[in-house]
């Protein structure tokens, strides 16, 4: 990797998550309730979104700090019009040393059989579905829109067709509502090449009503897993990765790659900061240091008043140069929020929500 821009805690800059909408067609509980997110929700206007150029610029400056990755989000991303365009646009582009950017996105699969072969065709190098369930009735509830997993297993379908390797499915677990789909979901994706990674349900944001209680302990979820499955802990294969991985074994207790893997995502029970090397891009040009962070630093204002390559790029720098966050960490420790921002205005404290920065 190239040219490392370190924050304060020798963090390098790696992955950079960009938000292309923050209008979703689904309302999970979790991240868009539709008590807050209701008819009458006021989502960015069309001049607020960064252009696709205007993104494709930031992304091509920081390639240039060592950014390796880049995982499109939103909102629901694939709802945002063209996007087939931004991809190959960011597909063509270069790190310093020659290498193309892995381009990502996570989706929650509904507009996948539609858009998957040409997702495929623009470059997309792999995707994450979200499915927090397999039965139909839960994951309507959870969607809260009523649509149909069938819909979402489908999309996985066609994305496979369409050639995508290594797909993963994310399914954020709460207790009260998803908990017995944990082993169903392991049953079901177990031997199929697509990784299923269970996701701790976490404090993002400030509308979802987040509770201790409804969270899972990732131990928990491995222990179910562990009375059906042998399971086999595995090495990362990323610094920095945010999920744990387990390989599924054979009689041998030895990792059976044709069975594949599970992956455990723990930022509340195990936080990750500590190697936590991603960057947020909001829809409309905020760069974030933190997912939950209070405050963004406005590039979209460097990209509309002439500034040059060179000066957006330093600016991207010294704000990275100076990055602190580690809220998952402050959170165990049970400071949260107060250290994190201690000189805000309770205005200001209010978290960003993950539809807006991008999960
Ligand atoms: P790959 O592992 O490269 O495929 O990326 P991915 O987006 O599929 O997975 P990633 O591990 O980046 O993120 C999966 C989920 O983990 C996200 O949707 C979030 O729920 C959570 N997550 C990702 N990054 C962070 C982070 O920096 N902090 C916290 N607290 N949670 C994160
Ligand atoms: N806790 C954990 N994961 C969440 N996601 C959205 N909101 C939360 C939350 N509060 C997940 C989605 C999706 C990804 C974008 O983030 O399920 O997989
Ligand atoms: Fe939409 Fe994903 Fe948020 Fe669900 S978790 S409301 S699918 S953005
Ligand atoms: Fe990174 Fe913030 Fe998540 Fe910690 S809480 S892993 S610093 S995004």
């Amino acid at each position: 990797p190239s040219a490392a821009l370190l924050d304060t805690r020798e963090r390098a800059l790696r992955d950079l998550r960009i938000s292309v909408t923050d209008r979703c067609n689904f309302r999970c509980s979790y991240c868009m309730p539709k008590e807050v997110f209701g008819k009458d929700y006021a989502y960015l206007p069309r001049s607020a979104l960064l252009h696709f150029e205007e993104i494709t610029r930031l992304a091509r400056l920081f390639a240039t700090h060592g950014v390796g990755k880049i995982r499109l989000t939103g909102g629901e991303p694939l709802l945002r019009k063209g996007l087939e365009q931004l991809i190959a646009q960011l597909a063509a582009l270069r790190t310093p040393a020659g290498a193309a950017l892995e381009v990502t996105l996570t989706t929650n699969g509904s507009l996948l059989q539609r858009k998957a072969a040409m997702l495929k065709e623009a470059g997309l190098s792999r995707l994450t579905v979200s499915l927090d369930s397999l039965d139909d009735a839960t994951f309507r509830r959870m969607n809260d829109v009523d649509f149909p997993v069938a819909q979402v297993l489908d999309g996985i379908a066609a994305a496979r067709s369409a050639g995508f390797e290594r797909i993963k499915v994310n399914m954020v677990v709460k207790r009260s509502t998803n908990l017995d789909d944990v082993l169903p979901m392991a049953e079901h994706f177990r031997g199929t090449g697509v990784t299923l990674r269970f996701i701790e349900y976490m404090d993002v944001g400030a509308t979802n009503g987040w509770c201790m209680d409804e969270v899972v302990p990732s131990a928990e979820v491995i222990a179910r897993l562990q009375q059906r499955f042998a399971l086999t802990p595995l090495e990362p294969t990323a610094p920095g990765e945010t999920a744990q991985r387990w390989g599924y074994a054979n009689a041998h207790g030895a990792h059976d790659p044709a069975l594949g893997e599970v992956g455990v995502i723990s930022s509340v029970t195990r936080a990750f900061c500590g190697s936590c090397n991603r960057a947020r891009l909001s829809t409309e040009g905020q760069l974030y240091l933190c997912l939950f962070a209070h405050q963004g630093w406005d590039l979209r204002r460097l990209l509309r008043d002439g500034s040059s390559d060179a000066e957006i790029s330093a600016a991207i720098a010294r704000v990275w140069g100076q990055r602190q966050d580690r809220y998952s960490e402050l959170r165990s420790q049970g400071l949260g929020d107060a250290a994190a921002a201690p000189a805000t205005t309770s205005v200001q404290r209010r978290r960003i929500e993950m539809s807006y920065i991008g999960g």
